[in-house]
Parts: structure tokens; sequence; C-alpha cells
């Protein structure tokens, strides 16, 4: 019975402790890896749902941890001491590193770089890690997003055990509204229901390198975001979704526009129109949902916020993202067709007319010589026919 081991009085308990170490250390099974103490070891103590400790700031920590959670996460064979290396050969312990628990969690999860060095190299860059670098400690560790003890395959490119949607409850634990949102939205509905063709938070703010989204260069850069997928043939065509999303976008005066200011001037920052002006990031709906920010009832709300003059016949104006067709704008494909036609007949009347023209000169013009060289040869006769002796003349 081994949480018999702790008792619940606190004298009594740091006296059995100091005992029980001595105790425990004897047996050299539990004493593995040289100086290194086992799992075994700590969880003697460390399973006792009533043992806790009281904090310098007077939070009451728990320490009881279930080795069940270790034992079914992606560390199953890691030793308690790879991440609490500063426990040494079990109890006592070193006294507690940290004024309260959050800076205890801050100052824990370094340790996660110690194998994982990519991450944590990538993270010193991030908009958390350049927060918590500041001190300020309500942003992200690594084990706010991927937990301690509990932690799951998170590369689901690459395991098939880990799920894309899990992140998004992890980043809501932090940004509540705009998960609240992006789970609501044409995306996130797709995504929960197991859907891995569409974004997760990453796919936008990759995890360990999330750049402040405010920026003049991340505005510049959200057409290509959306683009990666939306300007994607093979993947639109499963959902029926036009890919001319995304050229017409850049065709239209808002995307060419755009599209010159990141050529002369990436940090430059641009008032035009991007992909989430008009639909948002989070809360995107399809775009014949009551809901959208493009369905034709919200749409001039829309517009109005860049140009608060217009008024209906100006968001007709903008014809979207489809190349007029007979469906979408027969009028303007009327035209279009009108002038299709036009020109070239135009052009081929000329042309013809020209080169009738052309012919019909070359023509008169080779016929009237014909005409003159005869006239000439019949006069050449005539001249030769008097100069000659008459026969019998009257000579
Ligand atoms: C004899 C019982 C006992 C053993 C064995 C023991 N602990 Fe503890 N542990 C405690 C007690 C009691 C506390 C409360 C703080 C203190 O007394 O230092 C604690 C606190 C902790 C804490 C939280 C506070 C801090 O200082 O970080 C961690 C983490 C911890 N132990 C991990 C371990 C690990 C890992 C091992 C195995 C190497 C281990 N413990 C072995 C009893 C034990
Ligand atoms: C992958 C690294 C890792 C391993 C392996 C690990 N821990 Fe922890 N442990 C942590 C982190 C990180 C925290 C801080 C969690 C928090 O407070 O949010 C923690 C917290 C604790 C605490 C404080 C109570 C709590 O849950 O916050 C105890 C006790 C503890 N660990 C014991 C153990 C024991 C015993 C083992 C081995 C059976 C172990 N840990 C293995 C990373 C680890
Ligand atoms: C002693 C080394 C070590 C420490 C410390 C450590 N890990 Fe790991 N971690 C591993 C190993 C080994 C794997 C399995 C990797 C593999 O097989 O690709 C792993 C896997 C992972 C994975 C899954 C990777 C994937 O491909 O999906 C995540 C996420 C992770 N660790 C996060 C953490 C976090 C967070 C911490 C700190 C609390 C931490 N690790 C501490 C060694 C460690
Ligand atoms: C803001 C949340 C967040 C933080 C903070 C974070 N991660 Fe991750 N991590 C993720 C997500 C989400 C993934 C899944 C891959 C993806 O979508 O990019 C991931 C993937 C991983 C992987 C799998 C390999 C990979 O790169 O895809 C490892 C290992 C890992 N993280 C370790 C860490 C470590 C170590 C830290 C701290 C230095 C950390 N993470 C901090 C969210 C986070
Ligand atoms: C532990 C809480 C926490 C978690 C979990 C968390 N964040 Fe953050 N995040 C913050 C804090 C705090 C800020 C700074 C907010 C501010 O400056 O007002 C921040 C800032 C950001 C920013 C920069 C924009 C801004 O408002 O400053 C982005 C983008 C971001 N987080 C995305 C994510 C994503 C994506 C995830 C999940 C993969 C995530 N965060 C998980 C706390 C968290
Ligand atoms: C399809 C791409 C995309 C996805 C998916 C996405 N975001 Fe964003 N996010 C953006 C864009 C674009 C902005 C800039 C919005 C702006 O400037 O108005 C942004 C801004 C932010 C900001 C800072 C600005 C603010 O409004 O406070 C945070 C924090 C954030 N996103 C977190 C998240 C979280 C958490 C998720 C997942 C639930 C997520 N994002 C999913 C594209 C995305
Ligand atoms: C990782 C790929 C990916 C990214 C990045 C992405 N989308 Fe999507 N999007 C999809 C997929 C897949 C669907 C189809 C979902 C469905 O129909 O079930 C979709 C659907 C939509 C729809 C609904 C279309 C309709 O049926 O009316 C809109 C609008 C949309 N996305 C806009 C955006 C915008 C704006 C961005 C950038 C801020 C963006 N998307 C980024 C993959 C993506
Ligand atoms: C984020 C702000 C923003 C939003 C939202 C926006 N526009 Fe614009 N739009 C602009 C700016 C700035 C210009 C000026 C472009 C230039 O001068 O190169 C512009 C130019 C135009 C023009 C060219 C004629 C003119 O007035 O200069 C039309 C037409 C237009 N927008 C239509 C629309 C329609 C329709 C909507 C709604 C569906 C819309 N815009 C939404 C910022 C916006
Ligand atoms: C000026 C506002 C505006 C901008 C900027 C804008 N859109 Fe749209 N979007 C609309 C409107 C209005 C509709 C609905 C009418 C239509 O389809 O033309 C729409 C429809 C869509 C649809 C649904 C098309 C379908 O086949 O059902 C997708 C997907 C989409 N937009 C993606 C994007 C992407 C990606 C970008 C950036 C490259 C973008 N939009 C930029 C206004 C805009």
């Amino acid at each position: 019975m081994r949480h018999r081991l702790i008792p619940r009085s606190p004298l009594l308990l740091a006296l059995l402790l100091a005992l029980a170490v001595g105790v425990i250390s004897a047996p050299p099974a539990l004493a593995q890896q040289g100086d290194m103490p086992g799992n075994d070891r700590c969880l003697l103590c460390h399973t006792d749902p009533e043992l806790t400790m009281v904090l310098p700031s007077r939070e009451v920590l728990p320490l009881n941890m279930n080795p069940v959670d270790l034992a079914a996460s992606v560390h199953a064979e890691l030793l308690c001491s790879d991440c609490h290396n500063d426990k040494g050969s079990g109890y006592p312990h070193p006294p507690f590193p940290a004024a309260n628990h959050r800076d205890w969690q801050v100052m824990i999860s370094q340790v996660c770089g110690n194998c994982h060095a990519d991450q944590a190299l990538h993270r010193q860059d991030s908009m958390h890690g350049r927060l918590l670098a500041a001190g300020r400690s309500e942003a992200a560790t690594c084990i706010d997003c991927h937990g301690a003890h509990d932690v799951a395959w998170a590369n689901w490119q690459e395991n098939p055990a880990a799920s894309p949607a899990a992140q998004i409850d992890a980043c809501g634990e932090c940004h509540n509204v705009i998960t609240t949102d992006f789970r609501a939205s044409v995306h996130g509905v797709q995504l929960i229901a197991g859907n891995e063709d569409v974004p997760t938070c990453s796919s936008c703010h990759p995890a360990h390198q999330i750049e402040d989204p405010r920026t003049a260069a991340f505005r510049l850069s959200a057409p290509e975001l959306c683009g990666s997928c939306h300007a994607d043939t093979e993947m639109m065509a499963r959902y029926g979704i036009s890919t001319h999303v995304f050229d017409t976008y850049v065709a239209d005066f808002h995307g060419t526009t755009v599209k010159i200011f990141e050529a002369t001037d990436p940090e430059g920052f641009t008032n035009k129109a991007v992909c989430h002006d008009c639909h948002s990031a989070h809360r995107i709906m399809r775009a014949d949902s009551a809901n959208s920010t493009v369905m034709q009832a919200n749409l001039l709300a829309t517009c109005q916020r860049c140009h608060p003059d217009a008024d209906a016949a100006f968001t007709a104006s903008w014809m979207g993202h489809y190349p007029p067709d007979w469906e979408h704008y027969p009028i303007v494909t009327a035209v279009d067709w009108f002038y299709k036609l036009l020109i070239p007949g135009v052009l081929g009347f000329f042309v013809v007319y020209i080169g009738l023209d052309i012919g019909r000169t070359w023509i008169d013009r080779s016929r009237q010589r014909r005409e003159w060289r005869q006239a000439r040869r019949q006069q050449r006769l005539a001249a030769s026919s008097q100069d000659e002796p008459q026969e019998g003349g009257e000579a």
C-alpha cells in the first residue's frame, strides 16, 4: 500500500518523508541508472492525492500526478528526472525556485528545449517568445499548448495519431473570442468534422513562429496565405469553389495595387482591401450564408468601412470573383461578346476592304500595262509596214 506511506498530518509527513528517503533508497532495484532516480521512487510519494504544497504566493499546488497520463503520452519512455532535472536523487528537494505557479511553469518549460532544440529556437523569435522574454508571463509556453505529462502527437502531417483539431482547443484557452469565431466558420466546422483540407490556427500563424498579424508585411502576405489553398485547382475542385477568387482578386483594383505595393515597398501599409477585409479572418462564412460579410445584404456595410459614400450601385460595380459569364453577369457578358464580335468584325471588314482595293488596283494596273503594250506593238507594226517597200508599188 504505497500511498499509505504519506500520512495526512504535515508534521508526521515531514518526519516520515525523511525516514522514507532512507528506507526507499535502500533497495538496489529502485536505484536505477546510476544516481538517476527511477520513476517508481518519485511515484511513491507523488501518487498521493492528499499531497500538496503552498507556494510563496500562497497558491496551493497539488503534488499528485497520474502516471497513466505519462505512460499514454509521447513521452512514455522518459524518466521523471529528464524533465524534473533539479530533483537529484529524490527527496528532499531543493527549495521551490519561483515566486508563484505561473513563473514556475515558464521556468520549467525551458526544459523542453533540451530535446526539442529546433522548436525552442524558432520560438524565441515568435510573438509569444518575445512577450515571455519581455516578462509577459501570460504568453504561451510549450506546456500551455502541449501539456506537461499528457503531451500528445502534434505533427499531424507526419503522424496519423495527431489531430489537427486539437490545437484550436489549446489556442482557445487564451484566445477565446477568436477561437469561438473560428469554430463557427466554414473552415472551423469542417476542421472539427475531421477535414484536413481546411486551415487550422497554425496554417496561418505557424505555431512556433507566430508573427504579429497587425504588421504591414503580414497584411500584404494575406492574399497569398488564402491563395495557398484557394488557388489550388485540385483542392478547390473537391468543393466546387472557383479558383478564380485568387486571380480575379489579383486582377481587380484592390489586388493589383496590393501586388504593386508588395513588389515596391514590402514594409508599406496598404489600405486597399485584402481577403480578410471583406471575408473577415476567423469568422469566414460561405458566401451565400446569411451571416456572411460578403452576402448581398451585408456587402454594402463591408464596402462602406473603407468607401463611406458607397451606395448599392457601388457594390454592383464590383463583379466579385467571377470572370463575367452568362450565368452571373449576362449584361456584362453580352457587352463583352458584342465587343468580341464587333472588333474582329470591323477589323476584318477593313482588311478585306483594303485587300480587295489593293487587288483591284493591281488588276487595273496590269490591264492598263497590257493594253498599253498592245497598243505600242500595234503602233510599231503599223510604222514598220509603212517603211517597207511596196511590192509592185509606184516605183
Ligand atoms: C519522499 C517523498 C517524495 C519523493 C520520493 C519525491 N518527492 Fe517530489 N515532492 C515531495 C514533497 C513533500 C514536495 C513538496 C515540496 C518539498 O517538500 O520540497 C515535493 C515537490 C515536488 C515537485 C514540485 C515542487 C518543486 O520543487 O518542483 C516536483 C516537480 C516533484 N516533487 C517531483 C519529484 C520527482 C521528479 C521525484 C523523483 C525524482 C520526486 N519528486 C520524489 C515528496 C517527494
Ligand atoms: C516531459 C517532461 C516531464 C516529465 C517526463 C515529467 N514531468 Fe512532472 N511536470 C512537468 C511539467 C512541465 C510540470 C509543470 C506543470 C504545471 O504545473 O502546469 C510538471 C509538474 C509536476 C508536478 C507538480 C504537480 C503538477 O502536476 O503541476 C509533479 C509532482 C510532477 N510533475 C511529478 C512528476 C513525476 C513523478 C514524473 C515521473 C513519473 C514526472 N513529473 C514526469 C514535466 C514533466
Ligand atoms: C529528454 C528528452 C525530452 C524532453 C525533455 C521533452 N521531450 Fe518531447 N519528445 C521526446 C521524444 C524522444 C519524443 C518522441 C519523438 C519522436 O519519436 O519523434 C518527443 C515527442 C514530443 C512531441 C510530439 C512530436 C510530434 O512529432 O508530434 C511533442 C509535442 C513534445 N515532445 C513536446 C514536448 C514538451 C512540451 C516538452 C516539455 C514539457 C518536452 N517535449 C520535453 C523527448 C523529450
Ligand atoms: C502557441 C502554441 C504552441 C507553443 C507555445 C509551442 N507549440 Fe509546439 N506545436 C504547436 C502546434 C499547433 C504543433 C503542430 C504542428 C503545427 O501545426 O505546426 C506543434 C508541434 C510541435 C512538435 C512536433 C514537430 C513539429 O515541429 O511539428 C514539437 C516537437 C513541439 N511542437 C515542441 C514544442 C516545444 C519544445 C515548445 C516550446 C519551446 C513548443 N512546441 C511550443 C503549438 C505550440
Ligand atoms: C497561455 C495563453 C496563450 C495560448 C495557449 C496561446 N496564446 Fe497567443 N497570445 C497570448 C498572449 C497573452 C498574447 C499577447 C496578446 C496581447 O499582446 O494583447 C498572444 C499573442 C498572439 C498573437 C499575436 C497577436 C496579438 O494579439 O498580440 C497571435 C497571432 C497568437 N497569439 C496566436 C496564437 C495561436 C495560433 C495559438 C495556438 C496555437 C495561441 N496563440 C496560443 C497567449 C496565448
Ligand atoms: C485562414 C487564415 C487564418 C486562420 C485559420 C486563423 N487566423 Fe488568426 N489571423 C489571420 C489574419 C489574416 C489576421 C489579421 C487580422 C486583421 O488584421 O484584422 C489574424 C489575426 C489574429 C490575431 C491577432 C489579431 C486579433 O484580432 O486580435 C490572433 C490572436 C489570431 N489571429 C489567433 C488565431 C487563432 C487562435 C486561430 C485559430 C482558432 C486563428 N487565428 C486562425 C488569419 C488566420
Ligand atoms: C489550408 C487551406 C485553406 C486556407 C489557407 C484557406 N482556405 Fe478557405 N477554404 C478551404 C476549403 C477546403 C474550403 C471548403 C470548405 C467546404 O466547402 O466545406 C474553404 C472555404 C472557404 C470559403 C467558403 C466558400 C463558399 O462555399 O462560399 C470562403 C469564403 C473562404 N474559404 C475564404 C478564405 C479566406 C478569405 C482565406 C484566407 C484568410 C482562406 N479561405 C484560407 C481551404 C482553405
Ligand atoms: C480595407 C478597405 C477597403 C474595403 C473593405 C473595400 N475597398 Fe475598394 N478600395 C479601397 C481603396 C484604398 C481603394 C483605392 C485604390 C487605389 O486608389 O488604387 C479602393 C478602390 C476601389 C474601387 C475603384 C474606384 C475607386 O473608388 O477608387 C472600387 C470600384 C472599389 N474599391 C470597390 C469596392 C467594393 C465593391 C467593396 C466591397 C465589396 C470594396 N471596394 C471594399 C479600399 C477598400
Ligand atoms: C472587396 C471585397 C472582397 C475581397 C477583397 C475578396 N473577396 Fe472573396 N468574395 C467577395 C464577395 C462579394 C463574394 C461573393 C460574390 C462572389 O462570389 O463574387 C466573395 C466570394 C468568395 C468565395 C466563394 C466563391 C465561390 O465559388 O462560392 C471565396 C472562396 C472567396 N471569396 C475567397 C477570397 C479570397 C481567397 C480572397 C483574397 C485573395 C478574397 N476572397 C478577396 C468579396 C471579396
